[in-house]
């Protein structure tokens, strides 16, 4: 077995998942990077040393691949996902939100479960999974996405209890806006839309949230940070909430 200790973020292609290969991999860990877009992965991988592999979180055979080439994990980075639409129940997009599901919740689920065996031999595993405020409570037109990362917590979280005795710590970070890719998907890239997100308010940044996870995992193994919420300054508790420049 290899001992630089590793690290595996899903979803690296973009966004919170590409600055958090960065962070582990200035820290010292072997990073795998996995989505479906390999040629941004392999630019990312030659960058920091690390390995960069196909993977699409909703397809089994592909998450067997991906798991099956890693001979350690010290560090999973649970951070594939997203929102497609922005619409009512009495509209909802059924593709869409099987797409949530199927990304954010079936995904954790699959790559959890496969990796589990190899965080444990470890001997001080630690499952990182990038959830969202969206996780906590409901907000109008955003059912599909609030259902699923309800439901994507729920495996991390349960997760905290079923493990305890076992050497994986488990850290659920929940970020209001961050800006990304993430609204260009939500929006079926539409980028003026996206923009206005951001429009008026200064958001999160990718790197923000890779510093956190930066220093959830330079903790020593006995402290577990069970939860993280964060919000750039001009968002509310209330969903929603913003507070714009005009
Ligand atoms: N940005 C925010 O405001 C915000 C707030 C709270 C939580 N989050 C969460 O943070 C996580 C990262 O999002 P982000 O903001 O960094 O957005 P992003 O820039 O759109 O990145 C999403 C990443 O997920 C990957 N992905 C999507 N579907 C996948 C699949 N089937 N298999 C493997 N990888 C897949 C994408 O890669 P490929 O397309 O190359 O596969 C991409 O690398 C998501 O779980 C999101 O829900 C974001």
């Amino acid at each position: 077995m290899t001992t630089q200790r590793t690290a595996v973020v899903t979803g690296a292609s973009s966004g919170i998942g590409e600055a958090a290969a960065r962070t582990l991999a200035a820290a010292g860990y072997h990073v795998f990077v996995g989505a479906r877009r390999l040629d941004r992965l392999e630019k990312l991988a030659d960058e920091i040393g690390g390995t960069a592999l196909e993977l699409d979180v909703t397809d089994e055979d592909s998450v067997d691949a991906f798991t099956a080439v890693i001979p350690r994990v010290d560090v999973l980075v649970n951070n594939a996902g997203g929102a497609k639409g922005l619409a009512p129940i009495a509209e909802a997009d059924l593709d869409d939100w099987q797409w949530m599901w199927e990304t954010n919740v079936l995904g954790t689920l699959r790559i959890t479960k496969a990796l589990l065996p190899k965080l444990i031999e470890s001997g001080d595993g630690l499952i990182v999974t990038i959830t969202s405020v969206a996780a906590l409570g409901p907000y109008d037109n955003g059912a599909g996405y609030t259902a699923a990362k309800h439901g994507q917590a729920m495996v991390h979280r349960t997760l905290r209890g079923e493990l305890l005795g076992k050497p994986v710590r488990l850290t659920e970070i929940a970020p209001g806006a961050v800006e990304t890719e993430f609204s260009l998907v939500r929006f079926h890239g539409d980028a003026e839309k996206a923009a206005k997100v951001y429009d008026g308010i200064d958001p999160l940044l990718a790197d923000d949230i890779a510093e956190i996870i930066g220093f959830v995992a330079s903790r020593p193994p006995h402290v577990n940070l069970d939860q993280i919420i964060v919000r750039p300054r001009d968002q509310g508790a209330v969903p929603g909430q913003f507070s714009r420049r005009s």
